[in-house]
């Protein structure tokens, strides 16, 4: 039996994460939901973003799968997500980006895993307005948290057969705070020879990977590159409504899509479910259910390469629920 804080969270949140409740349960797992929410719905109905019982049953079951939660833009509270990612210390934001069978895009491979740095960089929090005409954001780059990040990517590559690791930097410009990222990563890299280090610079690496992405099988890098290249690469397999992302601590792991509310198609039935149900598989294989986490991803799949039951976003007319039901059906036949 396994403890696990589901948090719905904004906008489309409750029936995404609705699906891949019913997914999850379709591989007749024992779980036990805690469900608490957090987010502007929330505020809205009791004027407080995040409850305390959100943080306790966190801290209890130290396993999350979340819904995403709108953060409303110009306003005094900072994201619930960077302020949670923060608050546990989950320094490893790691979003498998992977062609699904049945999608047209104009590559044939695309196979790839990002490791975003998820507690500083320029999402530090730091911002000053000392004047009405000028404001600064802080980057904060520390070796002990870059050392870390890119740590975790080499040793996904080493134990998944990876030939390379890209960094992605600005270092030419940010010679301080991007120079001692990619002197970290010349540093992690000499304990694996057998890997390559690809050293590649931001907007160098949107071309090269809206030209050619079969080039590259692992990238790391700082928080808000991270982010941006996330989105990017969603859009190159079909969009953010198919890919998943771990939030990865020493003790504690969040699981969430790589997408946001989405407010434009929210409450209609119509949003993309798979995201967020690959992410509960990718929370199966955290917690050693290997099998379990490969019936949902082949699921996912078969529903997607028959094309029967799939959402707008994919060129298809069924809705979040009727997906679902096509994927749970795939799952136990
Ligand atoms: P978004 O990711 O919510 O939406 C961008 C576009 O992708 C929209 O056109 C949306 O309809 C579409 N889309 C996203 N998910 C989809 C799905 N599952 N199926 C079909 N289409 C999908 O990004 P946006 O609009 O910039 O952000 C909306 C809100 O979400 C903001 O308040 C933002 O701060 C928040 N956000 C929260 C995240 C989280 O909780 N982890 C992550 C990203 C954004
Ligand atoms: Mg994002």
């Amino acid at each position: 039996m396994y403890d696990i804080t589901l948090i719905p969270g904004d906008g489309i949140g409750p029936e995404v994460i609705d699906s891949a409740k019913q997914v999850i349960e379709a591989t007749e797992i024992d779980m036990n939901w805690d469900i608490v929410n957090a987010g502007a719905d929330v505020y809205a109905k009791k004027g407080i973003l995040v409850p305390d019982e959100v943080f306790k049953s966190i801290e209890r079951n130290k396993m999350v799968l979340k819904g995403p939660i709108t953060t409303p833009i110009g306003c005094g509270f900072r994201s619930i997500n960077v302020l949670l990612r923060k608050k546990y210390d989950l320094f490893a934001n790691i979003r498998p980006v992977k062609k699904i069978k049945g999608i047209e895009t104009p590559f044939k491979n695309i196979d790839l895993v990002i490791f975003r740095e998820n507690t500083e960089g320029l999402y530090s929090g730091i911002e000053v307005k000392e004047q009405e005409d000028e404001a600064r954001a802080i980057k904060v780059i520390t070796k002990k948290a870059s050392l870390r990040i890119i740590k975790e990517a080499f040793e996904y590559a080493q134990k998944n057969n990876k030939e390379k690791v890209a960094v992605v930097h600005k270092a030419n410009i940010m010679k301080l705070a991007d120079g001692l990222f990619l002197d970290c990563a010349r540093e992690v890299a000499k304990s694996y020879p057998h890997i390559e280090l690809q050293e590649v610079i931001v907007d160098n690496m949107c071309m090269q990977l809206v030209m050619n992405p079969s080039k590259y099988e692992v990238i790391v890098t700082t928080n808000l590159y991270g982010d941006i290249l996330s989105d990017l690469c969603a859009g190159l397999v079909g969009g953010l409504g198919l890919v998943p992302g771990a939030n990865i601590g020493r003790d504690m792991a969040i699981f969430e899509a790589v997408h946001g509310s989405a407010p434009d198609i929210a409450g209609k039935n119509i949003a993309n479910p798979t995201a967020v149900i690959l992410s509960g598989a990718m929370m199966l294989n955290y917690l050693g259910e290997n099998k379990r986490s490969k019936l949902i991803v082949d699921a996912v799949e078969r529903t997607i390469e028959e094309g029967k039951y799939v959402t707008v976003d994919l060129g298809g007319t069924a809705s979040t629920t009727e997906m679902t039901k096509a994927i749970i059906q795939n799952l136990v036949d």
